[in-house]
């Protein structure tokens, strides 16, 4: 193993050497760096494997499923950072994030990650945290339905902690404008390029028309077809539970579909039309037409936010623990 460096200490004359070490370890030690997707190599060499076995079956039987994978491991890093801190349940003394606003009756995917912990406690026990599962578990999600791979990063820790109020204030709401998904995501450190491959990830899954009502019967940069058929399957009032797919070129596979319907105002939620204005308006109108135009584009910059994003604030060290049950602190 090589040794630390420390002969800059020691030489007083290099003075700026002392002061960029100094500002180098001042940056480690404030910002918790993730390892390499080789972490669990030695420790739980089975543990990539097994999510991407308990996934596969998962995303074959629904999937849908693939998109409420990769919603969670979003609603994670949103929250406090990556630190699996969606999927702490409720107890009488404890209210975690699941019952906030955009979480309540729309998150899936909880038993599946269940199901890859309980395997992974078999294999190594209180190895694998339940922050690295949701982020391999949304890598491998996006491969089986047709989109790109990326090397995931390792090391997450688990919170003991959650809140719902972050939940509320951090996570965008679909009736957001553009500045102000622009602020939420730049409040994490991501940039245009990457809030809008980030949103490309609406090319799966699917919204409750309780999301998309105030679209579908208000909004006037609606295609009309598009709005009149979304309307029969979704009441101006009562139940809004029904469900339509984010992307209705292809529901379930992983393309830049998503971004050719924005060209055509046949975006289903406000936020997604909001990232394509036409007419020359909007200053993310050119990222959405290079995105409907090259898939690889697309594929390349949505792989390397969704690296960015799985970086936010990690509980590294020995910070937080590797939680036994992923629903409860140990
Ligand atoms: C840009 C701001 C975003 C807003 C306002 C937003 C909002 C929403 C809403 C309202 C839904 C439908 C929930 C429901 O009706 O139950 C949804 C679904 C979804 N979101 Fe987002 N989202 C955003 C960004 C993202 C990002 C960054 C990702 C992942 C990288 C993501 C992944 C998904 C997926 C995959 C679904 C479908 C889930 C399923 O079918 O279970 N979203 N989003
Ligand atoms: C909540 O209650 C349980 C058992 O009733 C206890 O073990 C735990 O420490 C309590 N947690 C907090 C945060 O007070
Ligand atoms: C449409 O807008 C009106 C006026 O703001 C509002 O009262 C109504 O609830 C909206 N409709 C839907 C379906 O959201």
């Amino acid at each position: 193993m090589a040794r630390p460096p420390r002969a800059a200490a020691s030489l007083p004359q290099h003075r700026l050497s002392v002061v960029v070490l100094g500002l180098l370890l001042f940056r480690a030690a404030a910002k918790a760096q993730l390892s390499g997707d080789s972490y669990y190599d030695a420790s739980c060499p089975a543990a990539l494997l097994t999510i991407r076995t308990v996934v596969s079956a998962a995303v074959l039987l629904d999937p849908r499923m693939g998109a409420s994978l990769l919603r969670l491991h979003f609603h994670d890093c949103f929250v406090q950072g990556c630190d699996a801190s969606v999927l702490l349940d409720d107890t009488g003394n404890f209210t975690g994030e699941k019952g906030a606003g955009p979480n309540a009756g729309s998150l899936r995917g909880f038993e599946v990650v269940d199901n890859a912990k309980m395997l992974l406690e078999t294999l190594c026990p209180q190895t694998v945290s339940c922050a690295d599962i949701l982020a391999v578990a949304a890598r491998d999600a996006v491969v089986q339905l047709g989109g790109p791979s990326w090397a995931v990063q390792l090391g997450r820790r688990d919170s003991t902690t959650a809140s719902a109020s972050l939940a509320n204030s951090d996570l965008p709401s679909p009736s957001s404008t553009l500045a102000t998904l622009l602020t939420a995501f730049s409040n994490k450190g991501l940039t245009t390029t990457d809030m809008v491959a980030l949103s490309g990830a609406h090319t799966i899954g699917r919204a409750q028309c309780a999301n998309f009502r105030d679209r579908i019967y208000n909004d006037t940069d609606i295609d009309a077809s598009f709005a009149a058929s979304l309307r029969a399957g979704c009441p101006q009032s009562g139940d809004g539970s029904s469900l339509a797919p984010l992307d209705e070129s292809s529901p379930d596979g992983f393309d830049n579909g998503y971004f050719g319907g924005l060209l055509s105002g046949r975006g289903l939620l406000h936020s997604d039309q909001a990232l394509f204005a036409g007419g020359g308006g909007g200053s993310t109108d050119g990222l959405v037409r290079s995105y409907a135009a090259s898939n690889g584009q697309f594929s390349g910059d949505f792989a390397s936010a969704m690296v960015k994003m799985g970086g936010i604030s990690p509980l590294t060290g020995t910070a937080g623990e590797v939680r036994v049950n992923c629903r409860a602190v140990n």
